[in-house]
């Protein structure tokens, strides 16, 4: 395709703004796909994305519209996957900023689009679900020219839902979205946005062509990761695959080249020709690290293969999260598993958990420390509370940091500066922007991990939006929170902790323990300990004979049906010094409330 014919474009959004709803009407206008066809949304197509409404992998689709070929990059929409949304970004030339006209602009739009225009993009404000009675477009206009500070009078007003100004939007992409730059001369230089699994095709490539032509049967070199591949497949999304023989300059598609994990194709790498390489790779190639750590134990011993093989599986579409074995003196063999963040955590616990119907327990959350060891013995990364070392040889101990940006309507605004101050914030800044505040805190990434998201949503009713960076570590006066059960410590419920928060937290976990094992023959004390120092207790007292007696003494078919469940049951215990923990006490227990 002509250079000057081709639009690439993202869309920014807010989660729930309405994204993916106009990413699908765009391409049912343009022809892409027919009614029948359309029944789902297109762009999320996995199951997990679909029901908890976010899209997780990048996508793209290409439109025809009046002789100009339009690219569509679908972008992640959370902050886990920062990176990716970076790497789409710079595949384009300019953006649809999607705005939902009853809500407004929230944290997480800001970041992206400020993104986006660091990028140099032409950005074409939406204002989106006017059909809504609560919408209100022109308070909504004010807000984008006020808050993100850039030109709204040009707003194209839509519902994406009723197909309200979708040409509008298809037009004003020709007319305002620069066409790309390139040289069909120069060697190949082509950026890596993004590649998956397909069991079909393999690993399926997703690239933007800066200069030259990228075509069948080339011989490829990924710059950063060194190797080089053969090229069998060429081609573009529409969104129904579409090959082609080959992309020039300015173009998006895709490339298959049988490569069998996407760990070899790194996103943000530069592809060249291998027998004609350019001289400079892309810049901004980033190798993506796991910042949040947990251990994955099967609640069946005899799981083990199967969770290992899984997690292999899950591993070869997912570059960004990481493992190794793992044993646990109470739980067995498992994994010490890396993740982006916790929604990152939370989508592949629940993969394995659906897709290959594995139970499993997991252990506390944590982050990587940096300890400092006395007698200049160096550095350790620590992923794991149980492999501390002992405090003795700790000279210091530091924490990764975050700065986040908080949107907030002014009512919530006291509830979330106490939240955030009992996370051991640093307020840095508070301005108000038309009855909403936007707070900057630097937090503890420690802090936030556990439930600091959910807390947010629910003291604003839904209504703050919250958005982070990393901004390095920093010491601080961390322990090491030990759980004790019937006097035997659980390692899976270790943590480690801030000194000021230590005893807060131990007393939590222990009263929430104490309601979730069930009472045994004996009296079980529950124990929090930092060292050897106990610094919370509960107790659970014993059953009373006469109670099993009772429950046990009815008729024959409920004893029967009672003895069944108790056996089910025994399936997802542990035991510990002779207690038997439910599975579910675990994830109840390390649900920081
Ligand atoms: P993420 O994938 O999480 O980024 O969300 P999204 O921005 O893609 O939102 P999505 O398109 O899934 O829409 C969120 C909700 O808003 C859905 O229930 C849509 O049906 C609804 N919605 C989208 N557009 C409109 C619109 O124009 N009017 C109304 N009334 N509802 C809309």
């Amino acid at each position: 395709t002509e250079l000057s014919k081709i639009r690439n474009f993202s869309i920014i959004a807010h989660i729930d703004h309405g994204k993916s709803t106009l990413a699908d009407r765009l391409i049912q206008r343009t022809g892409g796909l027919s009614e029948r066809e359309m029944s789902s949304q297109v762009l999320d197509n996995m199951d997990i994305e679909k029901e908890r409404g976010i899209t997780i992998k990048a996508q793209t689709v290409r439109l025809d519209w009046k002789g100009h070929v339009l690219n569509l990059m679908d972008t992640p929409g959370h902050v886990d996957f920062a990176y990716e949304v970076s790497r789409s970004l710079a595949a384009c030339e300019g953006a649809l900023l999607v705005v939902d006209a009853a809500q407004g602009v929230e944290a997480q739009t800001l970041a992206n689009v400020y993104q986006s225009i660091e990028h140099d993009h032409e950005i074409i404000p939406v204002i989106n679900k006017i059909d809504l009675p609560s919408a209100e477009p022109e308070k909504v206009r004010h807000e984008i020219e006020e808050i993100i500070g850039i030109d709204a009078s040009n707003a194209v007003l839509a519902s994406a839902k009723s197909g309200i100004g979708i040409e509008e939007i298809l037009d004003a992409i020709v007319e305002r979205i620069p066409a790309p730059k390139g040289d069909a001369d120069a060697p190949l230089k082509a950026m890596l946005v993004d590649s998956w699994y397909d069991s079909y095709l393999g690993v399926v490539i997703l690239v933007r062509v800066i200069d030259g032509t990228i075509k069948k049967g080339q011989q490829i070199k990924f710059m950063a990761a060194g190797t080089t591949h053969l090229i069998d497949r060429v081609g573009a999304f529409r969104p129904k695959i579409e090959q082609l023989p080959d992309l020039g300059p300015g173009e998006i598609g895709f490339i298959t080249a049988q490569i069998k994990e996407v760990a070899q194709a790194r996103v943000g790498d530069t592809l060249t020709d291998a027998k004609r390489p350019t001289p400079h790779a892309l810049p901004g190639f980033k190798e993506v690290q796991p910042v949040v750590f947990c251990g994955l134990f099967p609640v069946d011993a005899a799981d083990f293969e199967k969770l290992r093989e899984s997690i292999s599986r899950l591993r070869l579409n997912d570059a960004s999260f990481s493992f190794e074995m793992e044993t646990s003196a109470a739980l067995g063999f498992g994994f010490r598993c890396g993740f982006l963040g916790l929604l990152h955590l939370e989508i592949i616990q629940e993969r394995l958990t659906r897709e290959y119907d594995l139970d499993l327990i997991t252990t506390a959350p944590s982050v990587v420390y940096k300890i400092k060891l006395t007698h200049n013995n160096g550095e350790i990364e620590l992923h794991n509370p149980a492999d501390m070392p002992d405090p003795t040889k700790i000279e210091e101990i530091e924490e990764p940091w975050i700065q986040a940006v908080i949107y907030v309507p002014d009512e919530y605004l006291g509830s979330i500066l106490k939240l955030c101050q009992e996370r051991r914030g640093i307020q840095k800044n508070l301005t108000y922007v038309g009855g909403r505040a936007q707070v900057t805190y630097e937090l503890p990434l420690n802090e936030v991990v556990f439930d600091f998201y959910d807390r947010l949503k629910s003291l604003s009713k839904g209504y703050a939006s919250f958005d982070y960076e990393q901004i390095g570590h920093r010491a601080g006066d961390l322990v090491k929170m030990g759980i004790l059960v019937n006097e035997e410590p659980v390692d899976a419920l270790s943590m480690i902790v801030h000194r000021a928060t230590a005893e807060v937290r131990g007393r939590g976990m222990v009263e929430r323990l104490k309601e979730l094992i069930p009472r045994h023959l004996f009296k079980i004390p529950i124990q929090a300990a930092i060292g050897g120092k106990v610094i919370a207790r509960e107790t659970i007292s014993a059953m009373r004979k006469d109670v099993t007696a009772k429950c046990y003494g009815g008729d024959a078919t409920r004893k029967r049906k009672l003895l069944e469940k108790q056996k089910k049951g025994k399936a997802k215990m542990r035991e510990y010094g002779s207690v038997s923990i439910p599975q579910e006490a675990f994830i109840a227990a390390l649900r920081m409330g």
